[in-house]
């Protein structure tokens, strides 16, 4: 049988390098398309890179960019894949205040780049279309959101993929692509970017656990997220791209929990009770045994608007496709510290031998 061919963009973050593995597995070829940076920006697929790139020649990585239609579309013509996910994204939505120019740019009209490419190269019967949307798109409603919930982004980041979800839709309606939006909520795993508040608390956890560090800063700790895990979240990508028609679904948990419960969690996973005192930018997360304080607050990391809370409605992709989350948002604090841990353990040991 012939091989499917896939073309993802973000291969190396996160959720691209996630399902770049996930597609291999499937015996697909893979196509990534990766940023020029004047340091390496693979360490998250350097483990399959031997195997895939260099002996089976299964996984090509490309130069490009998200901002460079030129790029985009030369790459879609020489690959002309069978499969589109669009995960590419300045995603951090405190930097998009700081560069929401460029995070329109890359995660809104970036879509739109792919998008025309397919029509214009008359390749939109061949491929498939992802679009890596989020659950930041509905903004502060404070209750459980589902696919005919409203949009009301709060954040230059979630305009932006307000902008590609749309688009999505209407190239789907207009020209006939299958493209569609999977409306992700947060989801995380050991190779998080560490400036998110999971990857962020696990990795300070497994330092004061380990004595390399005494005190983790973090910003709102009253919002509410529905966490779930990456892994479980690219396998409800590649689904959505093989179910019988293009649409549009929440991928989600049902479940949501205070960015403070995280923080508990992770410490309970390294023997440490969290107790807190004070208010505001006072208060602070201590050591119930030995009173050593962990957690402070720091103004830096409040956001000029922020979303409180988020929890996603999963049943239209649990009844129509059958997906649904394996891993819980405990196994997955534990699954994120143990991780860390073993990481750091491993950068310690090879630290002394290299001395
Ligand atoms: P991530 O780890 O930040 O990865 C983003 C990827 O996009 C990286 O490979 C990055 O390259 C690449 N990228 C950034 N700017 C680019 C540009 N100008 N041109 C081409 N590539 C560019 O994000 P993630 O957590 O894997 O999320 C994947 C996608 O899902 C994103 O679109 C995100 O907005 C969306 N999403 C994520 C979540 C979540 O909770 N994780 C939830 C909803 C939606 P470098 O490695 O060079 O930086
Ligand atoms: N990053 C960060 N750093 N967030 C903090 C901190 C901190 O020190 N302290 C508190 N928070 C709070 C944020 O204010 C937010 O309410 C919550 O923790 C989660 O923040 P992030 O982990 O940065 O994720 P996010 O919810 O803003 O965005 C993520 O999820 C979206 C889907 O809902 C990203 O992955 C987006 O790309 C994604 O679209």
């Amino acid at each position: 049988m012939k091989r499917k061919v896939a073309f993802i963009t973000g291969v190396t973050g996160q959720d691209g390098s996630l399902l770049a593995k996930f597609l291999l597995k499937k015996n697909y070829i893979v196509h990534g398309l990766k940023r020029r940076a004047s340091s390496f920006n693979t360490g998250r697929i350097d483990s399959i890179y031997e195997e895939h790139q260099l002996k089976n020649k299964k996984l090509f990585l490309h130069y490009g960019d998200l901002t460079d239609s030129l790029s985009i579309y030369d790459l879609l013509n020489k690959i002309k894949p069978d499969e589109v996910y669009n995960l590419g994204a300045q995603s951090h939505v405190a930097i998009s205040f700081i560069n929401p120019e460029y995070t329109t740019n890359v995660d809104g009209i970036g879509n739109l780049r792919l998008l025309d490419a397919i029509t214009k190269l008359k390749l939109k019967k061949k491929i498939k279309f992802f679009q890596a949307s989020t659950s930041e798109m509905y903004g502060n409603q404070k209750k459980i959101l589902n696919e005919n919930s409203k949009f009301e982004p709060v954040s230059p980041y979630a305009s932006a993929k307000l902008l590609a979800y749309w688009n999505t839709k209407i190239y789907r309606e207009a020209y006939g692509i299958f493209a569609s939006n999977g409306i992700m909520f947060n989801h995380e795993s050991p190779v998080r970017g560490e400036n998110f508040i999971s990857k962020k608390t696990t990795k300070a956890v497994a330092e004061i656990s380990l004595g390399l560090r005494e005190v983790l800063y973090v910003g709102n700790l009253n919002s509410y997220r529905d966490w779930g895990y990456a892994g479980d979240y690219v396998e409800a990508m590649w689904k959505i791209m093989q179910y019988k028609k293009s649409d549009d679904f929440v991928i989600a948990t049902n479940k949501t929990h205070s960015v403070r419960k995280f923080i508990e969690l992770a410490f309970k996973r390294v023997g440490i009770t969290i107790n807190w005192k004070g208010q505001g930018i006072k208060e602070i997360g201590y050591n119930k045994e030995t009173n050593k304080i962990h957690v402070r607050i720091d103004e830096i990391y409040f956001r000029p608007n922020e979303v409180e809370y988020l929890k996603g409605d999963y049943t239209k992709i649990k009844n129509s496709i059958g997906w649904s989350p394996r891993i819980n948002f405990s196994m997955l604090v534990n699954m994120m510290v143990d991780e860390d841990i073993k990481n750091l353990k491993k950068s310690t040991i090879q630290f002394k031998s290299d001395k």
